[in-house]
């Protein structure tokens, strides 16, 4: 199966209270849960910032009900690949706030492999190694 992954950031509406957010979640999880797409997503300084990976078709699928939402606007791609593994086995979609800061150091990482032909144990890319850190620095399991 080929696998794919996507990274963008976005604007959150002041529709988004954390009411709204946590529906959000809900409906997100379920539908990646029923299509196999795990990642995670950022939310900080009314901003979006959203890694997500899984079969290229369900990728697809999905990237388009995220662009439809009006809960956010001005998406910006930061990458759209193939990949040879997941990143996120037990996430449907892992949540946390985040400081600006986090979000704005993110935006301006590398997030394509360095080695793209690589097909096994490929390097993560400098942005994927900046999230696991923060994840991993921020604590928890969701
Ligand atoms: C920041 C953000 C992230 C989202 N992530 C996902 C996702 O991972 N999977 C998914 O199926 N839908 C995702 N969605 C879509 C929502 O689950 C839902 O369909 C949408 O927010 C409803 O918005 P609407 O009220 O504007 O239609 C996301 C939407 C936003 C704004």
């Amino acid at each position: 199966m080929q696998l794919s992954s996507v990274v963008y950031m976005s604007r959150s509406t002041d529709q988004v209270t954390s009411e709204v957010l946590d529906r959000l979640l809900l409906d997100a999880r379920s539908n990646n849960a029923a299509v196999g797409v795990t990642g995670v997503l950022l939310h900080g300084d009314k901003r979006f910032f959203q890694y997500f990976e899984g079969s290229a078709s369900a990728v697809s699928d999905v990237y388009a009900r995220i662009r439809r939402s009006t809960l956010h606007t001005d998406l910006i791609e930061l990458e759209h690949q193939s990949i040879p593994e997941r990143r996120f086995h037990k996430w449907f979609m892992g949540f946390r706030e985040a400081p600006g800061s986090v979000l704005q150091k993110l935006s301006h990482e590398q997030w394509d492999r360095e080695r793209p032909w690589v097909e096994d144990h490929a390097p993560n890319s400098p942005g994927i190694r900046r999230l696991l850190a923060f994840l991993e620095a921020s604590g928890g399991d969701e």
